[in-house]
């Protein structure tokens, strides 16, 4: 059976002692990951050996950066490097995030790169793709991430790709409130499993957990997690509330 993640992603919120309570508060609300289930904090860069000490020996939770560097180590001032990652515990990286791509120009040859680098330490990319509002009003938001996908990711082995997460989030429904439908997340999400398929083989692609990212909450997230090709999700705004990312984890098949 495929993973299925709730991954949170704090983005560039919280004080450390928010982020504590954060931590200390969902860690105090009842949920039990079954063995195919996880989840996942992507926590902002100075909160992340916190984070990792806070969940140390629970088994199903992953620690991830946000961004890491393409570069193994040196002159690259302010960068973080996957040794350092790994030397601390995380296990995860969230690759290509939208916003990364847009505000600092993260681009699809660069991510491969990227996600190169991730797994050559052992960590797992959870790999970002989505279109914008203007490619999903023209309709060609298939060919869009599709092309992501084959720019950052094909050059990949089989094995390799299996040690990949995939989020999908439309970039019209992130922190908008506006989410996908279930029946628009289903189609992107099976449209990513058959395009991974015609690279790798059925019986791979059906192996990857793809996530759907962009406004998911308690509320919707029974919902979203029902389609039979998303695996979980990535949340930016409800992963910020215990209650509700709590509740996204016990929404998980
Ligand atoms: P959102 O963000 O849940 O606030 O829409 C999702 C994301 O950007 O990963």
């Amino acid at each position: 059976m495929r993973k299925k993640i709730a991954a949170a992603n704090w983005k560039m919120n919280l004080g450390a002692t928010e982020a504590q309570a954060l931590i200390t508060d969902i860690q105090a609300l009842p949920h039990a990951l079954k063995p195919h289930q996880e989840a996942v904090f992507a926590v902002p860069a100075p909160y992340l050996a916190m984070a990792v000490a806070a969940f140390k020996g629970k088994t199903g939770v992953g620690i991830a950066a946000q961004n890491c560097s393409d570069k193994a180590s040196g002159a690259y001032t302010g960068e973080i490097s996957v040794g350092m990652l790994t030397s601390i515990g995380v296990s995860h990286v969230v690759l290509g995030h939208s916003e990364r791509r847009e505000y600092f120009h993260e681009d699809n040859a660069w991510l491969a790169a990227k996600t190169d680098r991730v797994l050559s330490a052992g960590l797992t990319p959870i790999f970002c793709c989505g279109e914008p509002l203007s490619v999903r009003e023209a309709g060609t938001q298939n060919d869009f991430v599709a092309q992501q996908l084959k720019d950052s990711l094909f050059h990949l082995t089989a094995e390799e790709l299996l040690k990949t997460v995939i989020a999908y989030e439309p970039i019209w429904a992130i922190g908008t409130g506006k989410t996908a439908s279930s029946e628009q997340a289903q189609e992107m999400h099976a449209f990513i499993r058959q395009t991974l398929g015609q690279q790798y083989g059925a019986e791979t692609a059906d192996q990857i957990s793809i996530l759907y990212g962009g406004s998911v909450k308690a509320a919707n997230a029974v919902e979203l997690f029902s389609q039979p090709d998303v695996d979980g999700g990535l949340v930016g705004g409800a992963s910020l509330v215990a209650t509700e990312f709590v509740a996204i984890i016990n929404a998980l098949p």
